[in-house]
Parts: structure tokens; C-alpha cells; sequence
């Protein structure tokens, strides 16, 4: 992928799911990695593991380091950290979150939503700052990539936080993409649709559910973790180097559809 090579990439979320699929991808095209988790210490471990060994290929380089955005002060920090491994960040994907699922009335004071917007929303806006003041004070260019949802788009019953999470974190990247133009930062968003990660395999793996899913999703199949890493590449190269407040969503056309009776 176009001007990728040895780019220095922070992605949140690498011990599982669509966070090691985009670190393998990435790995693939020669970034070195910073690679994020909270509390899968074994989930990171593959990762950096297969990391590791498309390295010997592609001259990548990773490291690893934890923290858990519930804890918004530990952010700083954090960012800090990250940014000193390689001394500098070229990219920060944004991936980490949490999917809850509760009826509005089952949350009735609205913990789970506070929790889930501090994960999903108010980590990634703060990281995004600090990637941007960190590329201003350098002098340097940089791309943001934000993993929201087809659900900040189009949603159904039990999603309401994560629906405002995803909806806002879309909001906030075209503002960000707006106001940090003219540093050449660009802000994206990569909007997935239906993934299997470990967290959903027992469920969208079942075969009476994943072909009502696949009678649903115009493509015909399920999206990969790969699909989203390719996508991230994308977003993070040069390929891409006019494109900023964009949201590509990767559904296999699935909000594209509608909700008409299947003919
Ligand atoms: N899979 C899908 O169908 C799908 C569709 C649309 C969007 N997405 C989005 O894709 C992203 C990744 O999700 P996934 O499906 O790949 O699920 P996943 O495998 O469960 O990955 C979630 C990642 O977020 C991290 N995380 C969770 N809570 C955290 C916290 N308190 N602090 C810091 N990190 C935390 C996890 O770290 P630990 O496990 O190490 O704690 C893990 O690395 C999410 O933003 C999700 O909304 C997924």
C-alpha cells in the first residue's frame, strides 16, 4: 500500500477481533506497531506473536503496552508511552471498545451508557487530541483511523449507547478532520458491519444464524478481520491522502439494502 512501509502505527485494541486482524495487515504492509490492550494478556501475545513473524518478511517492529480506558486519567500517560516507543506516531487507529447491549429501560440511570461512551468516545476523542498536538509540536504529518459501526448509521432494539458511542465518535471525526486540515492530519472512519471475532463466534457461527445472516448481508458472507485490516491500510496510506472526515463503511452492502422483505 502506497507510502505505508515503516510508518509507526498505535492501535488500540490488538489482543483479539478486528484490533489483531488490522495489526496483522499492517505488519504485512512493514508498519511498526504499537499495539494496545487491557486485560487479554493471552490474546496479545498471539498477536505479537504473528506480528513478529510477518516482521521477518516485511521489517516491521512491535511493541506492546496495556491500559484500561475506564480509567480516562490514565490516558496521557498512555499516549505518552506510545508516542516515545518509535519517537513519534505516524498513525493512531483507534479501535478498542465495547459492544453492551441493554434495553433503555433496564439502564435506568444510565451507568452502562456513561461506561460505554467512556471507552468508546471519550478515549479515542482524547487519544485523537493528543496524537494531533503531539504531529503539530513535531512538525509532522499524520492519519487517524476510527473504528465505529454500521450502528452509528443504522441501529435496532438494546443498542442505545452503543449506537450514541459509535454516532458521536462519527461526529467527532469530521469535526477533528475539519479543524486539523491544516496540519495535514487526516481523520477517518472505517464503519464495519457484521464481524466474527472470538467475542461472537459462538453465536454468528451457528449455522441457523449464519445463514440468516448471510440471506441478509447482500454479498452473501460475513466480513473478516482481514477486511477491516485492508481497509485500515487504506486509510493510513497514501492511497487515501485526500480523503479526510470520510466514514467508509464495510457492511457487504447490508445498510445499503434497507429494510425491504427479501424478494
Ligand atoms: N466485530 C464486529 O462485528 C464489529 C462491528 C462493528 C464495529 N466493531 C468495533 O470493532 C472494535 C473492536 O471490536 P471487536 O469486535 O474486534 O471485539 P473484541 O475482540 O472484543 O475487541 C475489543 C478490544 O477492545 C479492548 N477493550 C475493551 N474494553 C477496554 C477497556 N476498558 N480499555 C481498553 N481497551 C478495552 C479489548 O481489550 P482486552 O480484551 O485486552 O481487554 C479488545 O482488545 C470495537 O470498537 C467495536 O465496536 C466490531
Amino acid at each position: 500500500m502506497k507510502g505505508l512501509k515503516g510508518k509507526r502505527v498505535l492501535i488500540t485494541g490488538a489482543s483479539s477481533g478486528i484490533g489483531a486482524g488490522m495489526a496483522k495487515v499492517l505488519a504485512r504492509e512493514g508498519c511498526h506497531l504499537v499495539l494496545h490492550y487491557n486485560r487479554n494478556q493471552t490474546g496479545i501475545k498471539q498477536t505479537m506473536k504473528a506480528v513478529e513473524s510477518l516482521g521477518l518478511e516485511s521489517g516491521s517492529k512491535v511493541s506492546v503496552l496495556q491500559c484500561d480506558f475506564k480509567a480516562l486519567e490514565s490516558l496521557p500517560k498512555f499516549f505518552d508511552q506510545a508516542w516515545s516507543v518509535f519517537s513519534g506516531l505516524d498513525g493512531l487507529v483507534n479501535n478498542a471498545g465495547i459492544v453492551s447491549k441493554v434495553t433503555a429501560l433496564k439502564d435506568p440511570f444510565g451507568k452502562q451508557f456513561a461506561e460505554t461512551l467512556n471507552i468508546n468516545l471519550h478515549a479515542p476523542y482524547q487519544l485523537s487530541n493528543a496524537f494531533a498536538q503531539a504531529c503539530i509540536d513535531a512538525k509532522k504529518t499524520g492519519a487517524i483511523v476510527n473504528n465505529s459501526s454500521i450502528h452509528g448509521q443504522a441501529t435496532c432494539e438494546w443498542f442505545s449507547a452503543y449506537a450514541a458511542s459509535k454516532a458521536g465518535l462519527d461526529a467527532i471525526s469530521k469535526v477533528q478532520a475539519v479543524e486539523w486540515g491544516q496540519y495535514q492530519i487526516r481523520v477517518n472512519v472505517l464503519a464495519p458491519g457484521v464481524v466474527p471475532v472470538e467475542r461472537t463466534d459462538a453465536i454468528l457461527l451457528e449455522p441457523e444464524m449464519a445463514e440468516k445472516w448471510q440471506a441478509t448481508i447482500p454479498a452473501g458472507r460475513y466480513g473478516t478481520t482481514e477486511d477491516m485490516g485492508e481497509a485500515t491500510a487504506f486509510l493510513l496510506s497514501d492511497a487515501s491522502a485526500w480523503m479526510t472526515g470520510s466514514i467508509l463503511t464495510m457492511d457487504g452492502g447490508l445498510i445499503a439494502r434497507g429494510n425491504y422483505p427479501i424478494r
